[in-house]
């Protein structure tokens, strides 16, 4: 029989229970955090360690504490008149009738015995991950237990997922083990706006050493494919792109423009003005407006206000320096035979599963960062409304389309409640899962991000946050707040994140999995449990 660590004296629903420490537990052994669970007759509780209190019966006792020679006074105090409390947040409940996992709706009684819990009550809660249909995936350990937590990867890409926590505390890492997962269990395909080059071919390693780290093309050289903006920086990292990317100026759309409204600080009139363009120019505004030589007269001509013109002109005519906008971009595609675009391209790949990285290179700017991504996102989203109405409509499940999970590093720059509101990431992030196309969203300043669209999140990782107002905002709508408040507050400052939300049964802290050789080999493992499955039936 296991050994408890404490006993329910009080508590309530809401609130969460009060342990009463057993004298013989080693405080320090218990950990906010931490995974409990509560055995009653019932139920079984799993909750989660929220804070952690001493205290004494009669308050004389601190003022003569006992002396290290007065072993057997202290021993007498420890059992009769000291004591700890820790508070407990329940969060799931085990019915042992039925086997079903159900939210908490009632209390074990008084004096319920509290234990660690096991390997097994957390292969129950978070998903085996041999199982069969491959969907649980290892993200990580729980507190101080060698134990898997898994993350259900089927419900993480119903719905957005966001990863949080300030810089250095392992986000890019954690997402860069989620894209692996998904790879890897085919749960859906990728499209990543890899902003410093850090998802395709491999990434620095901070530490002792400096090493790398693999990539997701190094991984997987069959199911990924990159697309780079700047060939030359990816040749230097010893691989050549496999599409480089061209656009004509005539794949901007106004819409993309409106992105970056708050970085170029656009005046609205401005983007009225670009729309202005738009209606006389169609899909050549942008040249159009490039060429000019006299803005004056061009304004007058459109009957707009010159300044907001000159403004317009000033702040796009960078897009000159960009070496990939050429002047008609559509290359031939020797693999289909046609002149195809970029695009064309990237979601040919899409459909047949494989997973696409585009590389920034040296065009590290955020302007840069948030055209391309939203010129290449406004367009791979309609394909994919095309093709899920191409499905409603025949009802062939040979027409439904992989599930597409869209990455973006610092979001807030594109969810901001100003771009959320008018650009394609803010409707993705609304719109759900309606067609196939989720997000998968990394920031360090989770309070700069709409708070519809964080609430929208389906799943959340939480890294270390040290501002008030960021921890504030992962939190907003999600149940027991006050509790994971507090748990948030005492992560590493590395390594470690809570996880809440829809990939979840319930929120917990996890020691984020290690991304070294041992995942690797994990990851390239070519048998899938359905072969062990199918190599199983035919043995017997
Ligand atoms: N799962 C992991 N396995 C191995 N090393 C890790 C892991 N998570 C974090 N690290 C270490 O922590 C360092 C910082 O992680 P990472 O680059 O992911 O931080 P970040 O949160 O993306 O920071 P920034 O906001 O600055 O981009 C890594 O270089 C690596 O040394
Ligand atoms: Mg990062």
């Amino acid at each position: 029989m296991k050994k408890s660590i404490g006993t329910i004296t009080e508590g309530s629903l809401v609130e969460g229970l009060t342990m009463k420490v057993a004298p013989d537990t080693a405080l320090d052994t218990l950990k906010t955090g931490k995974f409990v669970s509560i055995i009653c007759a019932e139920n079984t509780f799993f909750c989660l360690m929220t804070d952690i209190a001493l205290h004494v019966s009669n308050p004389d006792i601190l003022l003569y504490p006992p002396t290290e020679k007065e072993t057997l006074l202290l021993s007498i105090l420890k059992h009769r008149s000291m004591y700890a409390t820790a508070q407990l947040k329940p969060m799931v409940m085990l019915q042992k009738k039925s086997g079903d996992i159900i939210p908490v709706k009632t209390v074990p009684g008084h004096f319920a015995k509290v234990f660690e819990a096991t390997q097994q009550d957390i292969a129950m809660i978070f998903g085996d991950e041999y199982e069969k249909s491959g969907k649980f995936f290892r993200i990580g350990a729980p507190l101080d237990m060698e134990a898997s937590i898994c993350i259900d990867l089927e419900r993480l890409t119903e719905r957005s997922t966001g990863i949080f926590g300030k810089t250095g505390t392992g986000k890019t890492f954690l997402t860069r083990l989620i894209l692996a997962g998904l790879i890897h269990r085919k749960k859906a395909v990728t499209l990543i706006f890899d902003m410093h080059s850090e998802y395709g071919l491999q990434a620095r390693k901070e530490g002792p050493g400096n090493s790398f780290i693999k990539g997701l093309k190094t991984l997987f050289p069959d199911r990924v494919v990159i697309f780079s903006l700047d060939p030359a920086s990816t040749r230097r990292r010893g691989a050549s792109a496999d599409v480089e990317i061209t656009f004509s100026y005539q794949d901007v759309h106004v819409d993309d423009i409106m992105s970056l409204q708050q970085e170029l600080n656009l005046h609205s009139t401005a983007v009225e003005a670009a729309y202005l363009i738009n209606t006389k120019y169609k899909h050549q505004w942008l040249e159009v407006l490039l060429a000019q030589t006299d803005l004056k007269e061009f304004a007058a001509s459109l009957g707009a206000h010159p300044e907001s013109i000159a403004a317009l002109y000033r702040k796009l005519k960078r897009i000159e320096r960009f070496p990939f906008f050429k002047a008609s971009a559509v290359p031939y595609n020797a693999a289909v035979q046609r002149a195809t675009s970029v695009i064309d391209q990237m979601m040919e790949y899409l459909l047949r599963g494989v997973n696409v990285c585009v590389e920034f290179g040296n065009y590290t700017s955020t302007f840069c960062y948030l055209l391309i991504s939203n010129m290449i996102t406004r367009r791979i989203h309609s394909e994919y409304i095309a093709q899920t109405e191409k499905f409603l409509g025949s009802q062939n499940k040979g027409d439904e389309p992989t599930k597409l999970m869209i990455c973006i590093e610092e979001a807030h720059k594109f969810l901001n409640p100003a771009a959320a509101r008018q650009t394609i990431f803010g409707t993705i992030a609304r719109e759900m899962r309606k067609y196939y196309v989720s997000l998968l969203v990394v920031d360090q300043r989770p309070s700069g991000i709409d708070q519809e669209i964080i609430s929208q999140l389906g799943t959340k990782i939480v890294a270390q946050l040290s501002d008030e107002h960021d921890i504030q905002a992962v939190l907003t709508g999600t149940a027991n707040a006050s509790a994971l408040r507090s748990v948030l507050s005492t992560l590493d400052t590395k390594k470690q994140a809570l996880v809440l939300g829809h990939a979840v049964a319930m929120p917990v802290v996890v020691q984020t999995r290690e991304y070294d050789e041992t995942f690797y080999r994990d990851v390239q493992s070519v048998v899938t449990f359905k072969d062990i499955d199918q190599i199983v039936k035919e043995l017997f």
